[in-house]
């Protein structure tokens, strides 16, 4: 086999191509511009999906490409020797011009000629649709593999799980497809061994989608009048295969990023699996967030959509960072490698990379301070536990919920300091969490993919400094009388004898504005009701006598007791704006209030 490095295969591929009569078209963004049922880009005809639908494509019916995709469905298993979160996909698409034949033809010549890949064809495996329902086994392309060179007993029928494609999305484009392998020197696994088998003995390299289908909102799949072809072959992969190395992190794609990580961290890739896994978690994950934020769409890490996943990203390599004892500041500068890499292919990420240092900085120091701030409420809470060695469900439950601190850090701790975690008790925690999260929040936060309690967190935290500001202003006649949280907004019930006037209502947010700015710690204590009164708590006094309490305190400006959750320091919730005020019922006044859209998000 031919050695090749990922420079080389791309542009192999777009001069097949060109020579074919296609137009080259530069990779559209990682982020989708018209798709609202994915965050991402997930493959090279994502972004066509609308001329693939019909619509007319500026430069033609035959179209090449190398598209950056994200796929981060399997995040937790990235790490092991074949996911990554990052790939770049070779395309190439008819929009209603060619179709099998055609396409079948140009595979097998990109496949073996000498000029191109130079396979030996002995060595190549093909699969193709085996039918279903009204759908009719695909004989035709099976043919054509055939009357190409190819050996008819390496060309398989599969069903529908391996040989059907699309849609990118829940609804659009999709078809039969044809996929091709390379067959390793290794012995069959059995007699049924075949390209739908997991021995490792079929690498597949290429896909070639026939696309005759719509599946619109119905689940219904509505044959196209115009068909179209859609291929795509991953370009890590393939050069991994093509090089015979074990895994895509010994491919140029990942050559500088391993040798810098093993730089700053004066460990080797090769040195024990732990390690491996954690050089790869770091490589595949900063990778994966430079697109992101190297993108001309380029977001921030936060709570939601893009943004979560982002800094689920960056937090989670930077938590094998330093398991590797990789320096602070070290994202940045793995990113720099990456946007070196790539920047003649992805010009946007040495335009970006200003942003792109910046948000990793930012996002190292705040995920660096929630870790410090859980390391300390998790030293607190065991030296309250007396001489239980099990650290409670809801404990580590408040550690994630109030200050961000991930399970596995509180995990961690408790090992290293002779403890155990109650996971049970976590897991019932945090599924009702979860639950009741999600119900109130459904249509924002659709997908399951954002955690939102930080944003409540902040919500109520700034519910606290709207009470004791309007306490300020408006006299101690003011008490809270109901309280209501969604993921938008703040609502305020509290006692008032009278409307509260427009200059009352803007002195009141320029107080909370101002103790936002002060960015004051919030403060939990466990006390007792008359402790927290002699204190000069507010608050909702209904608990009964000598019961232990929650206080938060934030700074000198609110003393209040509560049950949480909070943000951490008054400046997460950025600013403050009182929306409305209005009567509720007699002598109770309703305030409705925002916050600011955090850096975070
Ligand atoms: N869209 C097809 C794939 O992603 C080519 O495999």
């Amino acid at each position: 086999m031919k050695q090749m490095t990922s420079k080389e295969l791309r542009s192999m591929w777009l001069k097949f191509f060109e020579s074919k009569g296609h137009a080259v078209i530069p990779s559209a963004s990682v982020i989708p511009e018209n798709d609202p049922t994915v965050l991402f880009t997930t493959a090279g005809m994502h972004p066509l999906v609308p001329y693939l639908l019909g619509s007319k494509h500026p430069a033609g019916t035959r179209l090449t490409d190398v598209q950056k995709c994200i796929r981060t469905g399997d995040i937790d298993e990235v790490g092991d020797a074949s996911h990554l979160t990052f790939f770049e996909m070779l395309g190439n698409w008819s929009l209603g011009d060619y179709f099998k034949k055609e396409m079948i033809a140009w595979s097998w010549e990109f496949l073996t000629s000498p000029e191109y890949l130079g396979l030996d064809p002995e060595k190549l495996a093909f699969t193709v649709f085996e039918g279903e329902g009204d759908i009719p086994r695909d004989d035709e392309a099976a043919n054509y593999w055939i009357q190409n060179g190819a050996k008819k007993e390496n060309v398989y029928f599969l069903p529908r799980k391996h040989n059907w494609w699309g849609p990118a999305g829940q609804t659009g484009p999709c078809g039969p497809d044809t996929e091709m392998f390379i067959i390793k020197d290794q012995e069959p696994c059995g007699p049924d061994c075949s390209p739908a088998c997991s021995c490792g003995r079929f690498l597949e390299i290429w896909n070639d989608v026939f696309m005759q289908y719509n599946k619109n909102a119905e689940g219904q799949y509505v044959p196209m009048e115009k068909k179209n072809v859609d291929t795509g072959m991953g370009l890590e992969r393939t050069v991994a295969t093509l090089n015979g190395c074990k895994t895509v992190y010994e491919t140029d794609a990942f050559t500088d990023i391993i040798a810098k990580i093993s730089e700053l961290s004066g460990r080797n890739y090769e040195d024990d699996e732990a390690t491996t896994r954690a050089f790869r978690i770091v490589a595949d994950h900063l990778r994966t967030a430079t697109f992101i934020m190297g993108d001309p769409r380029g977001v921030s890490p936060s709570n939601i959509d893009q943004g979560y996943v982002l800094r689920r990203l960056i937090r989670r390599a930077v938590r094998y960072g330093m398991e590797l004892g990789m320096p602070e500041g070290f994202t940045i500068e793995i990113a720099k490698v990456v946007i070196n890499q790539y920047a003649d292919v992805y010009p946007e990420l040495k335009q970006n990379e200003a942003f792109v240092v910046e948000q990793f900085q930012l996002e190292e120091t705040r995920f660096a301070r929630t870790l410090r701030q859980g390391e300390r409420e998790f030293e607190k809470a065991i030296k309250h536990m007396g001489e239980s060695k099990v650290i409670d469900g809801m404990v580590a439950f408040n550690l994630y919920t109030t200050y961000g601190f991930p399970i596995e850090m509180t995990r961690e701790l408790a090992s290293e300091n002779g403890y155990t975690v109650d996971e049970e008790g976590f897991q019932k925690y945090f599924a009702e969490h979860q639950k009741s999260s999600h119900a109130g929040a459904e249509q924002r936060f659709k997908g399951g993919l954002a955690d939102h309690s930080a944003q409540t967190a902040r919500l109520h935290t700034a519910t606290h400094l709207l009470h004791a500001a309007l306490r300020r202003v408006l006299g101690d006649e003011v008490a809270q009388k109901g309280s209501n949280i969604t993921a938008e907004r703040l609502r305020f019930d509290f006692s008032f004898g009278r409307k509260v006037t427009k200059e009352e209502l803007t002195m009141v947010e320029n107080l909370v504005n101002e103790w936002i700015k002060a960015d004051v710690p919030v403060v939990m204590t466990e006390t007792t009701v008359e402790e927290a009164k002699a204190e000069g708590a507010i608050g909702l006094f209904e608990s009964k006598y000598g019961e232990r309490v929650r206080m938060y305190t934030m700074g000198e400006y609110s003393k209040e007791i509560c049950g949480g959750p909070h943000a951490s320091h008054t400046g997460e919730l950025v600013s403050f704006t009182i929306q409305k005020e209005s009567s509720s019922s007699a002598g109770v006044r309703r305030i409705k209030a925002v916050i600011g859209a955090n850096p975070e998000d």
